[in-house]
């Protein structure tokens, strides 16, 4: 696999976001597999990304829909076995694309063998490779820590009378990390996969794998508020998780050109940050901020510059607006005449600013939030929780054609297909130059060719209200992109300086030549490579 001279992949590329089950089904029953995302590898090769992520495929009662891991070494049969993701890795390196697995580090399936061996007698020598604890004085569970999929994060087991630590469903009891042997099981997990040629992993909640060791109880702050009315000083972002993320960075170092971007889920970006370690921790950790950040110039700019200065120099900033947990963006962005326009914009945005860019299969589409009858609800949030907590309408199949199935699925696949499939589909959108698939590959395209997008230094630059204007700068390549977040055109004066390349999101628009006399469309965006 190349390079590519400047490029390194993991930070000047673009990563794809693949959730397995929604992807494509190459076996027709219903549900995607890996097979179907072998299939699919030219439709990544096209659009010009650089690595997929596939969110967990491992052998799982599915309880979190692959959260839950029965063995973290093998396949679950639903999406096929260990020779099918060997084929899909060599048939995605011959392609030059990197493939990222998800690491489910903090809890397994309460169905693996390992749990099943921790719980079934006080003495095994795996008991404590979970977090079992005595009740507390009334018999109640040892602390006040809640799941954060509701109720609290303690689940009795009569049988040998104690408690177990869940931070996500009962059926998802969390691993404890201070035991060496379950880290040095874990470690050979990474190894196994590293071995078998996997490029990376993206890693859920590690922000979680260690807690505070003496269990105390979260200061509560507003008991009406369940999960988000504690300060959760004690059950997260513990200082001992560092140097568990560092056991792992030294595995990955072992190996060549592998890399670890991980969920660090917490507010505070500067906590976030502090996963970067010395450049001994996450390559990347991911930067959420834009994902809660409303459509607002100034603000995304904010959050972009706030993010920018925290990432210490040894580590590389991360950029994502869509995931198989939050509202799409196309759906949180939407307006009734201008959602089109926004989401070439957002596009824009995240293909052109410093930081590498994670894509959410699907938002290439457009692709909104699909409305779920309550009664093909699958997510178990929908009632641990409330049904508006499901996740399942981001989670819809991607469409494909206008074929019945939207070429996902021959059969009735495992979550309703969205009612505008048969228009809104990778097949009508490649014969359409002016689409948001070409969009987002025309701009592909461009940010590979335009090293200072992939890897140069980021400047805002002075802009008039809710417009968005920054300088991306490598060597002597300069590159303005200005982002118009207003409802209304704006006129800009950007100085002095030649247009000598670049490309603008209303595709009905034609190229400026100066940069003093620039006029945006209402959410409207340019990115122009500029002489002096
Ligand atoms: C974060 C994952 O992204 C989410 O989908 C999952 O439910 C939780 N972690 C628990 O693993």
């Amino acid at each position: 696999m190349g390079t590519g001279g400047h490029r390194s992949w993991w930070k000047h590329g673009v990563i794809y976001q693949i959730y397995p089950r929604s992807f494509q089904d190459a076996n027709g029953d219903g549900v995607g597999d890996l097979a179907g995302i072998r299939e699919r590898l030219d439709h990544l090769q096209w659009l010009g990304v650089d690595g997929l992520w596939i969110s967990p495929c491992f052998p799982s009662p599915m309880a979190d829909f692959g959260y839950d891991v029965a063995d973290y070494c093998d396949i679950d049969p639903l999406f096929g076995d260990l020779s099918e993701m060997d084929r899909l890795l060599e048939e995605a390196h011959a392609r030059d694309l990197r493939v990222l697995l998800d690491l489910v580090p903090n809890h397994s399936s309460d169905q693996h063998p390992w749990f099943a061996e921790s719980r079934g007698d006080r003495n095994h020598p795996r008991r404590d490779w979970y977090v079992w604890r005595d009740p507390a004085a009334d018999g109640g569970p040892p602390n006040n820590w809640l799941s954060i999929f509701g109720g609290p994060a303690w689940e009795w087991d009569e049988a040998t009378g104690q408690y177990y630590l869940h931070s996500f469903l009962k059926e998802q009891p969390d691993l404890d990390w201070r035991n060496p042997e379950l880290v040095a099981a874990m470690h050979d997990v990474v190894r196994f996969w590293f071995d078998r040629g996997v490029d990376g992993f993206r890693i859920d909640v590690i922000h979680r794998i260690a807690k505070d060791p003496e269990l105390r109880s979260n200061p509560v702050l507003d008991p009406s508020r369940g999960y988000g009315g504690q300060r959760h000083i004690h059950d997260e972002n513990h200082p001992d998780v560092h140097e568990r993320l560092r056991g792992l960075r030294r595995i990955a170092d072992a190996y060549p050109e592998r890399v670890l971007v991980g969920e660090v889920y917490l507010m505070d970006p500067a906590e976030v940050a502090t996963y970067y370690g010395k450049g001994d921790e996450l390559h990347q950790a991911f930067n959420f901020s834009l994902m809660q950040t409303p459509f607002d110039a100034a603000r995304m700019r904010d959050e972009i510059e706030r993010f920018h200065a925290l990432v210490p120099p040894e580590g590389w900033p991360n950029q994502v607006l869509s995931s198989h947990d939050a509202r799409r963006h196309a759906s949180r962005y939407d307006h009734p005449l201008l959602g089109e326009a926004r989401a070439r914009l957002l596009a824009l945005l995240l293909l052109t600013v410093r930081g590498t860019p994670f894509l959410y299969y699907g938002e290439e589409l457009g692709l909104r939030n699909v409305e779920i009858p309550e009664d093909r609800l699958r997510d178990p949030l929908a009632w641990t929780l409330h049904p508006a907590a499901s996740r399942d309408g981001e989670r819809t199949p991607m469409p494909w054609s206008a074929e019945p199935g939207a070429g996902f699925s021959p059969a009735e696949p495992w979550l309703p297909l969205g009612p505008d499939a048969s228009t809104r589909n990778v097949a009508v959108q490649r014969e359409d130059p002016a689409s948001l698939l070409h969009w987002y590959r025309t701009l592909l395209a461009f940010r590979r060719a335009t090293p200072a997008l992939e890897g140069g230094a980021q400047q805002s630059l002075p802009a008039p209200a809710e417009v968005y204007v920054y300088e991306r700068r490598l060597g002597t390549e300069r590159v303005i992109v200005a982002l118009n977040f207003a409802d209304e055109g704006r006129e800009l004066d950007l100085g002095a300086g030649a247009v000598l390349a670049g490309l603008r999101s209303d595709p009905s628009g034609a190229l400026p030549t100066r940069l003093s006399e620039l006029r945006l469309a209402p959410c409207e965006g340019v990115v122009l490579r500029v002489g002096s």
